[in-house]
């Protein structure tokens, strides 16, 4: 007989097939038992008839309890009543192991109690519906990116310096060699990376100490930085932008199940999909202070900066040319307006926020010196950075996209702690 998974099952009507998986639901009535089974792949409902199965496997059969691992052997069959549904005509039962009794049930429980269970949490339809659109985002961007040219080049997660400023930085001891820390992004490294292989990108957890308990922010979290020689500002928001509407394309028409299951609004994913805006950090706070926010010009976007911003949006918004005082030492000084750094944000609709940080990277040593010397940084420890500047400096760009943002956007999902397998943030750990 053959094993085949849930998902294969319409290439196999009418043929004896085995099946294996946990019940995620488990009915009798008279003679007839229902049990739908779930096995990674998808969910099926099975039916055992009693004379089939004869008494003493059909009673064993009904002891079966919820998420109990289970083989289940059957004949696929089209669904009497609902058009494209199959369902499995039950010719033998095994289990494997009878489940205590589970403890996350349909009544609405607390997300403490979820986030304790998260072991458990993860098998529900929600979350695995989630965690499969996490998947397909992660494979879209490295097909993107390896089919324009990107070559992958992991950094390191151990540094012996900051690349995002010191204030959200984890540190360690690091034998005889003093202080390490854990990578708060991979672009120093990529910059590196670059003047060898032109452009390159990592994809990997990265970590913040981020005292913030907001449902954005995450202390371990997963960050594809990209890199690219020869690539200037508004170029590197367009590679931004076909990157992340590819990554919507993708998601539409892989994860079409998944998006049903969370109830996404899919209209508002299409729309997406169409030139983004752009806008001047300038004019952000000119608009957001017509809109009543009381930002002034050399200040950050608030959480509720960006949701009004984007409210009227039906596309991703670039907030670009900020003040360099609120962007990081290595953004490149705008040509028009020395003030100015060549960074963008790319803000998602629907009050998603942040998506990407970018920017064109200072190229130049003097006056990338010059800022680090401004900032007061430890520059012993940057000069293989700013070695790149003396041997071959070229124009160069990179962005980072915050993998955890970015589905949780996709998909509708308001907290980032459900779109990766085990959140960490700064109240919880466990497990
Ligand atoms: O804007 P950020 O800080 O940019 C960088 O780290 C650059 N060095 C990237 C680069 O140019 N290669 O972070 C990039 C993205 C943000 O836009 C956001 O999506 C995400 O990372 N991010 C977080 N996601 C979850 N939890 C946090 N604490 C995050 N901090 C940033
Ligand atoms: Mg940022």
């Amino acid at each position: 007989m053959q094993d085949v998974f849930v998902k294969d099952i319409e290439k196999y009507l009418g043929q004896e097939v085995r099946l294996k998986g946990w019940v995620r639901n488990i009915r009798h009535s008279g003679k007839l038992l229902f049990i739908i089974l779930r096995d990674g792949t998808g969910e099926i409902q099975t039916v055992a008839f009693q004379p089939d199965l004869g008494e003493e496997a059909f009673e064993t059969a009904k002891r079966l309890t919820l998420e109990s691992s289970v083989i289940i052997c059957g004949i696929p069959k089209l669904h009497p009543k609902q058009e494209g549904v199959y369902e499995l005509q039950v010719t033998q039962v095994q289990p494997l192991q009878i489940a205590d009794v589970y403890p996350i049930g349909k009544k609405e429980h607390g997300p403490d109690f979820l986030l304790s269970n998260r072991h458990l949490w993860i098998r529900s339809q929600k979350q695995w519906a989630l965690l499969r659109i996490r998947h397909t985002v992660y494979y879209a961007i490295c097909n993107y990116l390896n089919e324009h040219n990107f070559i992958r080049f992991d950094s390191p997660i151990l540094t012996p310096n900051a690349c995002e400023g010191t204030t959200t930085l984890f540190e360690l001891d690091y034998f005889d060699e003093g202080k390490a820390y854990l990578s708060q992004s991979g672009q120093l490294y990529l910059e590196t990376g670059i003047m060898s292989f032109g452009r390159v990108y990592d994809f990997g957890p990265v970590f913040r100490a981020e005292r913030s308990k907001t449902r954005k922010h995450l202390t371990e979290f997963w960050m594809m930085d990209a890199e690219a020689a020869f690539v200037e500002h508004d170029e590197n928001m367009q590679i931004q932008e076909d990157l992340i509407r590819y990554v919507i394309r993708t998601v539409l028409s892989e994860c079409a199940l998944e998006l049903q299951i969370l109830e996404r609004n899919t209209e508002a994913l299409k729309a997406a999909d169409a030139p983004f805006k752009r806008m001047t950090h300038y004019e952000a706070v000119e608009v957001l202070r017509q809109k009543g926010s009381d930002i002034t010009h050399d200040k950050d976007l608030g959480a509720q900066d960006e949701v009004l911003l984007t409210e009227d949006s039906e596309v991703p918004v670039f907030v670009e040319r900020w003040p360099k005082e609120i962007k990081a030492f290595y953004m490149k000084r705008d040509p028009l307006n020395p003030n100015l750094v060549l960074g963008d944000d790319l803000i998602a609709p629907e009050g998603f926020g942040e998506l990407i940080g970018g920017s064109q990277r200072e190229d130049d040593y003097e006056l990338l010196l010059s800022r680090m010397q401004a900032e007061n940084m430890p520059i012993d420890d940057y000069q293989w950075f700013l070695d790149l500047r003396k041997y071959g400096s070229v124009p160069h760009s990179g962005f980072g996209v915050g993998l955890e943002r970015l589905v949780a956007w996709l998909s509708g999902t308001p907290h980032i702690r459900e779109t990766i397998p085990f959140p960490r943030m700064i109240y919880r750990i466990y497990p």
